[in-house]
């Protein structure tokens, strides 16, 4: 069977929250996921952080807000020692790959796109004005026309300023590409 395919890529994806929140609601609105073929690249430049999102341990804390059911299904509840904290289940891992991906340094790596979507959220705060400029570029070369970006609240796309590619605002937060 021809499987139909979605990749998407969570960069600067810290502890891991973000790409797993990505593989629970694909999971779930797919259900036994058949006839279709997840992948998601989730980047980030700190060691630290990627490790810690590759384990997909979270304390009651991280984890408070995500309806009951969800939890149910999609994370083991520690006991004993690991009582209080709940890990991500593997039905959710599969499809997440955890690289190490210096956004500055992108055009030297090479990336399984093109991509369907791709979340960036609230790491552009970090860039100078080039660097932005910069990586929306290779965002672009690297999502299909028709794909989306995610950025965070406080950020945006100047879709007026067309050497950063031809982008649609969809809504507040969400830009879609428009063609090569
Ligand atoms: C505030 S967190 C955002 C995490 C997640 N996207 C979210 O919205 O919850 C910013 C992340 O960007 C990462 N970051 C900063 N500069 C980066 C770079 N040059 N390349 C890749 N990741 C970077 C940081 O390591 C950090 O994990």
């Amino acid at each position: 069977m021809i499987k139909k395919k979605i990749t998407a890529w969570s960069a600067g994806c810290s502890t891991g929250e973000e790409p797993y929140t990505l593989s629970l609601v694909l999971h779930n609105y797919f259900k036994d996921m058949s006839g279709w073929d997840i992948k998601i690249l989730a980047s980030d430049i700190n060691t630290e952080a990627l490790e810690n999102a590759r384990k997909g341990i979270y304390s009651y804390q991280e984890v408070k807000n995500i309806p009951y059911n969800y939890l149910k299904t999609y994370f083991k509840m520690g006991t004993g020692s690991n009582q209080g904290l709940f890990k991500v289940k593997e039905v959710l891992q599969r499809p997440v790959e955890f690289k190490k991906i210096n956004l500055a340094s992108l055009g030297q790596q090479s990336l399984p796109g093109p991509f369907s979507i791709i979340f960036c959220r609230n790491v552009f705060i970090y860039f100078d004005h080039q660097l932005r400029a910069k990586v929306l570029r290779q965002f672009y070369q690297n999502l299909m026309p028709g794909g989306l970006l995610f950025v965070g609240h406080s950020e945006s796309v100047d879709t007026s300023n067309q050497s950063l590619g031809k982008w649609r605002m969809v809504k507040h937060t969400i830009y879609e590409k428009l063609e090569q």
